[in-house]
């Protein structure tokens, strides 16, 4: 990363609004977004269901090798991968899981770090995570990390699926999201974890408006903008 680049590391737990607050803060300061989580996912598609998760050379491979695209346009994201816009299809519970189990292999982790650099281009960076502030990009100048407690981040998700007509079960989300939490806490390779030098804002009782005046407010100082 070269270093006179501005970016803003967002990291935290599934489910606690860390991508919606990503698109609206970059789209404030018009820089560039990373959702890392959609590379894992979009592996995890590529990898189809029947994936080898033991066949690590096979999986690294298919992360170096990724044909995909991100489109910003109107403050949403269109993810394309092999030419077909998937944003819908890595959304799922069944692909954020799978996502989450290839996660934790670190030769996987490994391929993906150069891709995930690359996105920091002038004029900044958001860039929303597990592992932002702690292993791709250490030296960034502001980290974030959102958290909330498990109970609201599975109401959140309930709305959300609720609002888009699919039927969801609220302690089953909530203990399947313990278990992603789990998993992605305690792997070996970049485990989710706040960076010793970032900000934590607990989340559980703002709203989505309230997160992003706070982070705004944060990019203000540090970044020493006016926006
Ligand atoms: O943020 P998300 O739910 O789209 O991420 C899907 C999975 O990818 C998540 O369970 C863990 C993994 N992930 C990761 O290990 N490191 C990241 N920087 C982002 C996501």
């Amino acid at each position: 990363m070269s270093s006179n680049i501005p970016v803003l590391t967002l990291d935290g737990p599934s489910g606690v609004g860390k991508g919606t607050v990503c698109l609206l803060v970059a789209k404030k300061l018009g820089w560039h977004i990373l959702d890392s989580g959609s590379l894992y996912r979009l592996l995890a598609l590529s990898a189809g269901d029947n994936v080898d998760l033991g066949n690590v050379s096979q999986l690294a491979g298919l992360a170096r090798d990724m044909q995909i695209e991100y489109v910003t346009s109107g403050g949403a994201l269109g993810i394309y991968l092999r030419g077909e816009n998937v944003s819908e299809a890595i959304r799922t519970e069944a692909t954020g899981v799978l996502a989450s189990k290839i996660a934790a292999i670190p030769e996987v982790r490994q391929a993906l770090l150069d891709k995930q650099k690359a996105f920091a281009q002038a004029p900044g960076l958001v860039a929303d995570g597990r592992d932002m502030g702690t292993t791709v990009f250490p030296e960034a100048a502001l980290k974030i990390f959102l958290t909330a407690s498990a109970e609201e981040r599975a109401k959140r998700r309930y709305k959300q699926l609720k609002e888009k007509g699919v039927s969801a079960n609220l302690s089953q989300l909530t203990v399947e999201l313990q278990e992603r939490d789990e998993r992605d806490s305690t792997r070996s390779a970049s485990p989710l974890l706040a960076a010793d030098d970032a900000i934590v804002i607990d989340t559980s009782t703002l709203s989505i408006d309230e997160v992003c005046a706070q982070v705004m407010q944060l990019v203000e100082q540090r970044f020493k903008l006016k926006v």
